[in-house]
């Protein structure tokens, strides 16, 4: 298995992934299983990759099998959730330090590929963003709807902590934190 950072000829491949598991497009039998809400347009991937050395993939021999975005608020702000968690960062504490668009970037969404759940793919990817965007920022922030428990508990076991809930458009969620300097659990590279 290989962790890096997505490039540009990486695009159709984290798109056919993103379409799998994107809440409009997901089968019924995947939906319990968790899915991503936030969609990419082809603009938007290549931004992340090249403005914001963002986009983190797993690959198995020739097939991406599992993504991780993260990027700063400013990349964020183009959807209006995002815009909706920077109104809010000053009414949040972690690791002791109230947030900001500085002292914080925004991860995910994040998905693997079904074949590899329950795998060390999860905590890798994870370890393998963090790995580059600690060199920015000391804190992450993210976010989970409520119906996604999948997701929610994959995160706690990395100890990503609830810091607060929200509402957003009639959705329900918590807002997460980890502490950048600290190496993810469970994770083997
Ligand atoms: C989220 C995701 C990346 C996590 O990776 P993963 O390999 O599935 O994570 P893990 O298998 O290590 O952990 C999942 C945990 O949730 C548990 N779980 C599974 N279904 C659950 C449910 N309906 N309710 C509560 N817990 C559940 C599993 O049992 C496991 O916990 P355990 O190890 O204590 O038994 C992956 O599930 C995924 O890509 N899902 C689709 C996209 C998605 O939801 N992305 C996140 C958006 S915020």
């Amino acid at each position: 298995m290989e962790y890096r950072l997505a490039q540009i000829e990486d695009m159709p491949a984290v798109s056919q992934l993103q379409k799998l598991y994107h809440v409009s497009t997901i089968s019924k039998k995947d939906k319990p299983d968790g899915f991503v809400t936030t969609l990419f347009t082809d603009e938007q991937f290549k931004e992340l990759i090249e403005k914001e050395n963002g986009l983190t993939i797993a690959c198995h021999g020739d097939r991406v099998i599992g993504y991780a975005m993260a990027a700063s608020w400013k990349y964020w702000s183009a959807w209006p959730l995002f815009l909706h968690m920077i109104a809010d960062l000053p009414n949040m504490v972690y690791t002791g330090k109230t947030l900001t668009q500085e002292n914080t970037y925004q991860y995910g969404p994040i998905a693997v590929h079904s074949d590899y759940r329950g795998t060390d793919v999860f905590p890798n990817l994870f370890e393998t963003s963090r790995l580059e965007m600690k060199k920015r920022y000391p804190i992450l922030v993210t976010f989970i709807n409520k119906i996604n428990p999948r997701s929610l508990r994959a995160h706690e076991k990395l100890e990503v902590e609830i810091i607060k809930e929200f509402q957003f458009n009639n959705n329900y969620y918590y807002a997460l934190g980890y502490d950048t300097n600290k190496k993810t659990p469970g994770s083997t590279i």
